[in-house]
């Protein structure tokens, strides 16, 4: 059985939302979903599952927020080569790099070698009711990943 781990940052809920939800689509499947706040854990917990999966909403100007940081510096040090990996976030379209800090983390990964199982699902704020599948969809995707790598 596949086990999943999704970690996220989200400051008024948006991102937090869209992790629910994919757990949620992971859980369908009969794999195992665990959620964690970026801040309360150490990126070596990545080892432990099979995929794992990062949320993040963008602040300032495009950037990563501050509690993803101390995580980054952490995942560098980790061996993440050939990892199964994802990346999803919430954002606002007016300014000028939409959800930028999904696109960093996205970019960072594969840097490091990691497999990126489905391009990341970015969205405006909360989810709509279609948005909402399409987060079911990804945690899905992500396991019909993994059981064919
Ligand atoms: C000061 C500030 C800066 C922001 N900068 C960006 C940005 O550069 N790009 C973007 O897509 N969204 C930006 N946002 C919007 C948030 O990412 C968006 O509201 C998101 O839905 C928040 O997610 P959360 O509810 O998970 O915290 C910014 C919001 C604030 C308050």
């Amino acid at each position: 059985m596949s086990k999943i781990i999704i970690v996220y940052a989200s400051l008024t809920g948006n991102t937090e939302e869209m992790a629910e939800l994919i757990a949620e689509g992971i859980r369908s499947t009969g794999a195992i979903a665990d959620l964690k706040v970026v801040e309360e854990c150490n990126a070596v917990i990545l080892k432990k599952y099979d995929a794992f999966i990062l949320g993040t909403y963008t602040w300032g100007d495009g950037e990563l927020p501050d509690e993803f940081l101390d995580f980054v510096e952490e995942m560098e040090e980790l061996e993440l080569k050939g990892v199964v990996a994802s990346v999803f976030g919430s954002g606002d379209t007016t300014y000028r790099l939409f959800c930028g800090a999904v696109d960093e983390l996205e970019e960072q990964l594969q840097g490091w070698g990691a497999v990126i199982a489905q391009e990341s699902l970015k969205i405006e704020f909360g989810p709509t009711k279609e948005e909402k599948e399409l987060c079911r969809q990804f945690g899905e995707k992500i396991v019909a990943q993994l059981n064919v790598l």
